[in-house]
């Protein structure tokens, strides 16, 4: 699979990007953005392409923002869903994807319940492959959405502290923002339960600069980002945590807490949000939240990536 800039066929994760091209897709993101703030908000860089979302796991945010995306670039464009598809019928992944091929398909997006399904589309389609997330594998265009929000608030990401808190073990997001954050020279505190966070050799292993806590307010002393993480309760698998409320007492973004940081940290979370759980209304729409922000960003980032990829 092509990795440099320059012959980039597939977003499966941001991985195998550098950080000089993570900056270019941000920089376009800032253009698309642009395009948006338009009383027309189309440009004519995909008429003639066709993309498939393909979406086999429940979204809102990605499928639609995709959908956005790709409408805003003139492309045509296709929702497909597993649910009313051959794939009910027992069609396989790799025989939807030669099919959407031989439909004439150029851009495949792609969100699955298993790791690795798009990386398999990938290996049979001559197209370009983009993962709107996989199992706990990866979520590459949420994480540059995250990026790119950051650093719109921020100005800059190098040296600032990022604490991502809540379900690390079950989170794509988690594992693709570190990717992202630690090329782009973010310090990056992961923060759970040992339960929710797995074995600490493995992410200081894949990430050597991250650092691991299990205090969440020892954890924000300078934060200068906070993102929380949906407990997953779907990928749980029984005995995790003792009870909801007792985690949220440990690492809630609760008023309590809110109130304590400063007004300039940063609230992030990327939805769908257990409100009360990982977090309380009164941090959803306190000032320095920015979640609202991080979903209309999706949209610019989306489009920056399907241009790319056409281009
Ligand atoms: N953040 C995110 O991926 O949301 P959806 O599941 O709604 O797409």
């Amino acid at each position: 699979m092509a990795t440099d800039q320059a012959h980039r066929r597939h977003v499966i994760d941001l991985d195998d990007f550098a950080a000089d091209e993570l900056e270019e897709i941000l920089e376009t993101t800032e253009s698309m953005k642009e395009v948006l703030s338009r009383e027309i908000k189309q440009v004519p860089a995909l008429r003639g392409r066709t993309v498939v979302n393909m979406f086999y796991e429940e979204s809102t945010r990605t499928r639609i923002s995709f959908e956005l995306a790709a409408k805003a670039l003139s492309a045509n464009v296709v929702a497909f869903s597993a649910r009313g598809s051959s794939v009910e019928k027992g069609e396989s992944l790799i025989d939807t994807v030669r099919t959407l091929q031989a439909l004439g398909t150029d851009i495949i997006v792609i969100r699955h319940h298993q790791s690795g399904a798009p990386y398999l589309a990938a290996q049979h389609f001559r197209g370009s492959v983009i993962n709107a997330g996989d199992g706990r594998h990866a979520h590459p265009t949420q994480a540059l959405l995250d990026l790119f929000t950051m650093r719109e608030k921020l100005g800059q990401i190098r040296g600032r502290k990022v604490v991502i808190v809540g379900d690390i073990i079950h989170s794509r997001v988690a594992r693709s923002n570190l990717w992202g954050l630690t090329k782009l020279g973010a310090n990056v505190t992961l923060c759970a339960p040992p339960t929710l966070l797995g074995p600490e050799a493995y992410w200081t292993g894949t990430w050597p600069e991250v650092t691991i806590s299990h205090r969440f307010d020892a954890a924000l002393e300078g934060a200068d980002v906070v993102m929380a993480l949906r407990i997953q309760k779907e990928r749980m698998q029984g005995g995790l945590l003792p009870s909801l409320r007792e985690y949220s007492r440990a690492y809630a973004i609760t008023p309590e807490r809110l109130a304590r940081l400063g007004a300039q940290t940063l609230i992030m979370h990327p939805g769908p949000m257990n409100e009360g759980v990982e977090i309380w209304p009164e941090a959803v729409s306190a000032p320095n939240a920015v979640i609202e922000e991080q979903v209309t960003n999706g949209v610019a980032v989306r489009m920056a990536l399907l241009y790319r990829l056409a281009a």
